[in-house]
């Protein structure tokens, strides 16, 4: 039987809450399946690293992080540091270092969760965003000169390439493919942003060609807001640079019930590097410590990753026993509910252990 090795990296906030949560899950899966072998290595980088040592992970930390199979992951942030410091110290010099550069997060209503928008039935709303990961607005190009001078400059450039947007391009059709709908929604701002993204658009009608089934369309960022809100069962899988998809997928999930239920996963999908999973949600200092964080985002990214390793049904048995406890209405604060981080994840565990899932 193969063993999969994990990096789990808790990091700041609730962080370690939700990862902790997501950690007693997997192994309470592992003992119901009896075919699952997870290794997991706990790694303490993060900010209390950072204030110690001056960095937020040790110098040969991604070589250490290349031997595992996965990396699961918390969240970083602290009110003391620089949120750029704490995230491309760790986080972002991760997805680049190991070229993830699909983005995917995946959006449903699950049971039990209502959804802000008035009608909206849970079958409206079952979306796959794929974020382009690597470059765009985040490639990290640009700089500052004249510091604090009248004259001060700062640029931050987009950086779009060809062989960037092009395989972007593929996945979010191979996804697309892949669903039963087979429909894609391409997001851009080439109205407005006349190279980049006037290249995003053409490389999208040149990959299309490779996926005649799939049916697509294309939104400017500011119209996609609308479409989103008011026709969501009109939309399927979306792809959208990496900023336009980093505010898409809040909405998304606030459309959804909370982005406490958001996972995402940062794929390299050609398999050279660990893949990272994780919740979108922050590291949300204002609730860390009170054991009332919402770990179903990061239940539902543990599925992801075990769909990664090839695990598919141990994904969907966990993902049940999530929807089963979400329907039976236990569930945290920021979803409605009462109950502590801790009575859901006893009650996952429960599913998972007599559950016939
Ligand atoms: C996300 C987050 C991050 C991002 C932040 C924390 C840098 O908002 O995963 O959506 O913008 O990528
Ligand atoms: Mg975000």
């Amino acid at each position: 039987m193969k063993e999969y090795a994990i990096a789990a990296i808790p990091a700041d906030g609730i962080g370690p809450e939700v990862i902790g949560a997501g950690l007693r899950v997997l192994s309470a899966l592992e003992q119901r399946l009896g075919d699952l072998r997870l290794r997991i290595e706990t790694f303490d980088w993060g900010s209390a690293h950072y204030r110690r040592h001056g960095v937020m992970m040790p110098a040969d930390g991604l070589d250490t992080l290349k031997r595992f199979d996965a990396i699961y992951f918390g969240a970083v942030g602290a009110p003391d540091i620089p949120d750029d410091v704490t995230l491309w110290g760790l986080r972002l010099r991760i997805c680049q270092a190991f070229d993830q550069y699909a983005n995917v997060r995946p959006t449903k209503i699950l049971p039990g969760i209502a959804s802000p928008l008035r009608g909206v039935r849970a079958e409206d709303l079952d979306w796959v965003i794929v974020r382009e990961n690597s470059e765009g607005e985040y490639a990290g190009h640009g700089g500052r000169a004249h510091r604090g001078l009248p004259e001060e400059i700062a640029t931050e450039v987009a950086i779009f390439t060809r062989a960037g947007v092009t395989r972007i391009m593929r996945y979010a059709f191979g996804i697309a493919q892949s669903r039963p709908r087979k429909l894609l929604t391409v997001v851009t701002k080439s109205n407005a942003q006349r190279y980049g993204l006037v290249m995003w658009d053409e490389i999208a009608a040149e990959v299309a060609r490779d996926f005649p089934d799939v049916a697509w369309d294309r939104m400017l960022v500011d119209a996609m807001t609308v479409r989103m809100t008011l026709r969501p069962q009109s939309l399927d899988t979306i792809v959208a640079t990496n900023l336009h998809a980093d505010i898409l997928s809040d909405l998304a999930g606030a459309l959804a019930g909370s982005i406490g239920v958001a996972p995402t996963a940062n794929i390299d999908p050609e398999r050279r590097f660990p893949s990272m999973f994780e919740p979108i949600h922050g590291s949300a200092f204002d609730i860390a410590g009170k054991g009332i964080a919402n770990p179903v985002a990061s239940f539902w990214t543990a599925a992801q990753m075990l769909e990664h390793l090839g695990l598919p049904e141990a994904a969907a048995r966990l993902m049940a026993a999530v929807t089963r406890v979400t329907g039976a209405g236990i569930l945290t604060p920021d979803v409605g509910g009462t109950a502590t981080t801790e009575q859901v994840t006893d009650a996952v565990i429960d599913a998972i252990r007599k559950a016939n899932l």
